[in-house]
């Protein structure tokens, strides 16, 4: 076809083929999946509905993760897959504009036109906001369109305002980017400086969230308890602060964020979980090892005993709070007694939840450059012995909440007909039979049988 410049959402005079679809595939943590929410609200003024059908769609939204090789590598997997279909559609004449968004993006930029030349946008987590722009002038251009700045102006505001997904539960993102530069992270170079919005529009998202029918909120922030936004009265708000104001949202059920460090976890925010009855009593504070060794090389800038007598603190003041972790296994250089030490650690804090991750050597980031890089199957074994340790602690947490009766979030359908998932103030998701009509509602549940109500998250 010819390239005639127009926008992607107006469609030359002739042959209607339908409603324009785009296909969003989301790798990685929570923000990707706000970030692929907000994409998806930008493009549907443009004309383009969302499909789960790669096959029909006319665009095609990567938002990529960049945090471990694994998940980079399944990028290009897809990648493969993605051209094969393009190639198709073309020979039915139908275009199909490739696009990679997120981490990826930011990371490699125009090496992965390069490695896949069927790319046609390439664009990083700061300037999505563009991206109607973006497929315009692929379309237009005919060829790659690379964008990975960190613009002056920042996204939020260029954002159309939010139209929600009509479910109970919704992430809105508070902070991104982060300057703790641990080394094994690539988050500091992906996602930028530490950056907070304010007060007011945070506010403002999450009272248009609770009028489209949300009732959980969960902050979001690669660092979010380092949150510290502006508040009307000119100072930097912290965390805590920010909850404070929310939880006076008139419909709004349960507040909670996500991913915390150590070290900004302020006496403020510990005792907003006593004080802030909105608040779920879930927390998840990253250890990622448990020798000071290791920790050290890692610039975590916490020691072993800060970070459990830091638990203490909370629990102390929160009880029952159910606490998760991240654990990175097969540092450079971790030995068998420094790996013995993060079992220890896990044992004695005894998680509700953990997530452990075999260590990946990432491009440009310190610990990539480190000697004494550890074999796979060093890696792999130790993998396995703190999945053992987290399944029993796991287990101990939700047998004890069996013959209690916990509030469950009722959130969507389940697979079964008439079966609902719901989750707990825990975070335990909760399979039970109940109207549809209940969804969005928080039911008190009594826990009896252990198995039925609580099943593990992968
Ligand atoms: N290798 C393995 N795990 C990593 N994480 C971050 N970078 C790496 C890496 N290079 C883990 C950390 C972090 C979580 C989001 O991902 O545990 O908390
Ligand atoms: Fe990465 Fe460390 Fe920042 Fe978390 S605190 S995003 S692990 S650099």
């Amino acid at each position: 076809m010819g390239h005639k410049k127009r926008s992607p959402g107006v469609r030359p005079a002739g042959a209607d083929p339908g409603p324009r679809k785009v296909h969003i595939k989301t790798f990685g943590c929570q923000m990707n999946v706000y970030d692929s929410e907000r994409i998806a609200e930008l493009l549907a003024p443009l004309g383009f509905a969302e499909t789960a059908d790669v096959e029909e769609a006319d665009v095609v939204v990567l938002n990529t993760c960049h945090i471990r090789e694994k998940a980079a590598e399944k990028v290009y997997s897809d990648l493969g897959r993605i051209r094969e279909i393009k190639e198709r559609r073309k020979r039915e004449g139908r275009d199909t504009i490739v696009t990679v968004a997120g981490c990826v993006a930011q990371a490699e930029g125009e090496e992965i036109v390069r490695r896949e030349p069927s790319v046609d946008v390439v664009v990083g987590p700061q300037s999505y906001q563009e991206l109607g722009d973006l497929l315009a002038r692929a379309r237009s251009r005919g060829a790659a369109v690379v964008e990975t700045a960190f613009p002056e102006k920042n996204k939020f505001a260029a954002l159309p305002e939010r139209a929600g997904r009509g479910a109970p539960t919704a992430f809105l993102t508070v902070q991104e980017g982060c300057d703790k530069f641990c080394t094994f992270c690539v988050v500091p170079y992906t996602r930028g400086a530490e950056y907070s919005r304010s007060v007011a529009d945070v506010e403002a998202e999450a009272r248009r969230l609770v009028d489209r029918g949300v009732r959980e909120i969960t902050l979001l922030g690669q660092n979010v308890n380092a949150y510290h936004g502006a508040g009307q009265d000119g100072r930097a708000w912290s965390l805590a602060e920010l909850m404070l104001r929310l939880a006076c949202i008139e419909g709004l059920e349960r507040l909670r964020y996500s991913t915390s460090h150590p070290r900004d976890m302020s006496e403020d925010l510990i005792a907003a979980h006593r004080d802030l009855p909105k608040l779920m009593p879930y927390l998840h504070l990253p250890v990622q090892a448990g020798s000071d060794r290791i920790l050290a090389a890692m610039n975590r800038r916490h020691t072993r005993a800060e970070y459990l007598a830091l638990i203490g603190r909370i629990r102390a003041t929160r009880p029952d709070i159910a606490l998760s972790t991240d654990i990175i296994v097969g540092f450079p250089g971790e030995a068998d007694g420094d790996f013995q030490l993060t079992l220890a650690v896990l044992e004695e804090v005894g998680f509700a939840q953990a997530y452990a991750f075999k260590y990946s050597p990432r491009p440009g980031t310190p610990a990539a450059g480190m000697e004494q890089q550890l074999p796979d199957d060093v890696k792999d074994n130790r993998l396995q012995q703190v999945l053992a340790v987290v399944d029993r602690s796991q287990t101990a947490f939700n047998s004890a909440c069996v013959g209690r009766v916990v509030p469950v979030l009722l959130e969507r359908p389940g697979r079964h007909p008439g079966q609902l998932i719901g989750r707990s103030p825990y975070m335990q998701a909760v399979h039970l039979t109940a109207p549809p009509s209940l969804c969005g509602h928080v039911a008190g549940l009594k826990s009896s049988r252990q198995a039925s109500i609580v099943s593990r998250e992968s």
